[in-house]
């Protein structure tokens, strides 16, 4: 049972970015995340790596709500998602949230400035919201960003014209423009060429100068463009959680070779106690 004393500053929870205590997500009866204790602190990178399937994209959602919490404490940005949070808490959480996925959340039709002004949507307040009618200082602060990540010249190019890479570059414009505290990256570089992804990452390490960054990571090689800390996952629990430069080749053959002993349908047998917390 996790108490509010476990959620105290020395413990790295209020006061934090992050703090997770005993946390239990259960989908269908199988244990998608089994976690003790994760602390992040306000500014730090941080790469989440395991096999597919280990739970790296369910961690991300449960720090936004998108996925549910089955058992345990989750504190994101001061705020208690495990006490039911209101839509409106919900809202107000995700506009300090920053998201970047591989070719999704940006809108097809619109085009790359108007993709870039959703950043702005938690300060543009009202009927001006509903319409999109973005300020001008805003729609200056957009091309800068736009400009930054080297795509001012495509600013009127509808989204689902622009290749895979340009719209990650677009997610970080859009980025630059929210000014989140929290930056959340599920597989930023997925299916970039390799100078793409290199470029892409330094561009988010730039626009999470002042926020904590959390990126979800497959290449090995792209990990100290994008992290200090490295946390591996896998069948959904904590393997390792380490510093950068004490990560290395066989820590990660290990969190990707598959048990051992695993039984023949492992999720069967966890099924009658999912989770380490119940
Ligand atoms: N809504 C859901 N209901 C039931 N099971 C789910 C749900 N979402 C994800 N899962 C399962 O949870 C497990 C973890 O999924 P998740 O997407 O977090 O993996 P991942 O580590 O991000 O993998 P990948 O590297 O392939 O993206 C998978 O076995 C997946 O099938
Ligand atoms: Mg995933």
């Amino acid at each position: 049972m996790t108490t509010r004393e476990d959620f105290s500053p020395d413990s790295g929870g209020q006061g934090g970015t992050i703090a997770l205590r005993q946390v239990c997500c259960i989908a269908d009866g199988r244990a998608l995340l089994d976690i003790g204790t994760l602390d992040i602190r306000p500014g730090e990178r941080v790469a989440i790596v395991g096999h597919n399937g280990a739970g790296k994209s369910t961690l991300l959602r449960l720090l936004t709500g998108f996925a549910s919490l089955t058992h345990g404490r989750v504190e994101v940005l001061g705020r208690d998602l495990s006490a039911r949070p209101t839509p409106e808490q919900l809202r107000a959480l995700r506009h300090e949230v920053g998201q970047i996925h591989q070719g999704l959340h940006l809108v097809g039709r619109l085009s790359a400035l108007e993709n870039t002004l959703i950043g702005s949507l938690g300060r543009v307040a009202g009927w001006r919201s509903w319409v999109r009618y973005f300020p001008a200082q805003e729609r200056a602060s957009a091309e800068a960003a736009l400009h930054a990540v080297g795509l001012l010249p495509r600013a009127r190019t509808r989204a689902d014209k622009l290749s895979g890479g340009e719209r990650q570059k677009v997610a970080i414009a859009r980025l630059l423009l929210q000014r989140p505290k929290l930056i959340l990256a599920d597989e930023p570089t997925a299916a970039l060429d390799p100078a793409a992804a290199s470029e892409v990452c330094h561009l988010l390490a730039q626009a999470a100068q002042s926020a904590t960054l959390i990126s979800v990571v497959h290449n090995a090689a792209l990990l100290p463009l994008l992290a200090e800390r490295v946390i591996g996952l896998k069948n959904g629990r904590i393997a390792f959680d380490l510093p950068l430069a004490a990560v290395d080749d066989q820590k990660l053959v290990n969190l990707y070779r598959p048990d051992q002993f695993a039984p023949t349908v492992p999720w069967q047998m966890r099924e009658s106690e999912p989770c380490s917390a119940l």
